[in-house]
């Protein structure tokens, strides 16, 4: 039996964090098209290279969240992804949710789907090398009327039934409660809503008998909304997500990850910065890093293009933006 203590600390080694390179086939083609790429599968392959590909990646990356489509690809090296980046120390994981709908009982909230056939799925995964998995979950924050407790309970309840699927499996899940940045709220409510939000799931991973000390936290930092005209400082970020994540999170969860959600690149790697610093003032019990999808990737892309000739430019743009999140793990 695979030790799920072992993967999940070496998930969270010092200066290393994850990236998130899960976006399904749907928001790959957006994402791409945003910088004029055009996608069919082997130009996804491509992307997929660009970082994976990277030489030196292994030096700040501990693992990378793929999407089922590229578990069956293979990088410039000839080499399955999956068993390319298991040849640099890095842990492939897998995207196991199959994305959000309406929840029914709430329809202007969403609920994630992607238990039936799990197990199947889990099994076939495990064969390509992947060692650990993630499943998102989408919490919205409108005023003081959303979140429901229904949705956040609806999407703990599905989070604690993937994780006791995939710790069976032998592998370490990643359990994101994504809080959105999206919306006029103020920081104060953010924090309510992630306290709120992560109680409620580790009360239901208990009552699923899921291992707390076998499981990834991917979270939101509490921030904001995106449509108000107030910018929070990084110190203000650090002050309200540590308190979070104090109040709510046990200290036998062997881990905490943070996911990028929509920040600049810049706000990431500072706010990163300004949260470990001050989880070390309050001794906070996990080790914290990142796992970012557009903060890590944004910057390559927009040089990149989908040329080939751009790829030393690119590829120097996302180390350089590694190297900075790194540094800020670190505190
Ligand atoms: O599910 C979302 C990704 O894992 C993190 O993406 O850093 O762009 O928010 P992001």
């Amino acid at each position: 039996m695979t030790d799920l203590i072992s993967i999940a600390r070496a998930l969270v080694a010092p200066g290393k964090g994850l990236l998130a390179a899960d976006e399904s086939t749907h928001t790959a083609i957006k994402r791409l098209a945003s910088y004029g790429i055009e996608t069919g599968e082997e130009m996804r392959r491509q992307y997929r290279d660009l970082f994976l590909g990277t030489p030196g990646i292994e030096d700040y990356l501990s693992g990378v969240i793929l999407y089922e489509e590229t578990l069956a690809q293979k990088g410039d090296d000839k080499k399955l992804f999956p068993r390319s980046l298991l040849d640099r120390g890095i842990e492939p994981g897998i995207k196991v949710d199959q994305g959000t709908e309406p929840f029914p009982e709430s329809p202007a909230e969403l609920i994630t789907g992607g238990l039936i056939g799990l197990p199947e799925r889990l099994a076939a995964y495990a064969k390509t090398g992947t060692t650990f998995t993630k499943w998102r979950a989408v919490i919205m924050i409108d005023g003081d009327t959303l979140p429901s407790a229904k949705a956040i309970h609806e999407n703990a309840r599905r989070l604690a039934s993937y994780a006791k699927e995939v710790q069976s499996a032998g592998m370490v899940p990643i359990l994101e409660p994504e809080v959105l940045l999206e919306g006029k709220h103020s920081r104060t409510r953010a924090k309510e809503v992630l306290i709120e939000t992560l109680s409620t799931l580790f009360s239901v991973l208990d009552e699923h008998a899921v291992d707390r000390s076998g499981v990834i936290l991917k979270t939101a930092m509490a921030l904001t909304g995106a449509a108000s005209a107030k910018k929070d400082t990084p110190e203000e970020v650090a002050e309200s997500t540590i308190e979070a994540l104090m109040e709510a999170v046990p200290r036998q969860v062997p881990g905490i990850v943070f996911l990028s959600g929509g920040q600049s690149p810049e706000e990431a790697t500072e706010n990163l910065a300004a949260i470990t610093k001050r989880a070390k003032e309050k001794q906070a019990p996990w080790p914290l890093t990142f796992s970012y999808a557009r903060a890590l990737q944004e910057e390559a892309l927009a040089v990149w293009k989908g040329k080939a000739e751009n790829v030393p430019v690119a590829r120097a743009a996302f180390m350089e933006r590694l190297k900075k999140v790194s540094a800020a793990s670190r505190g």
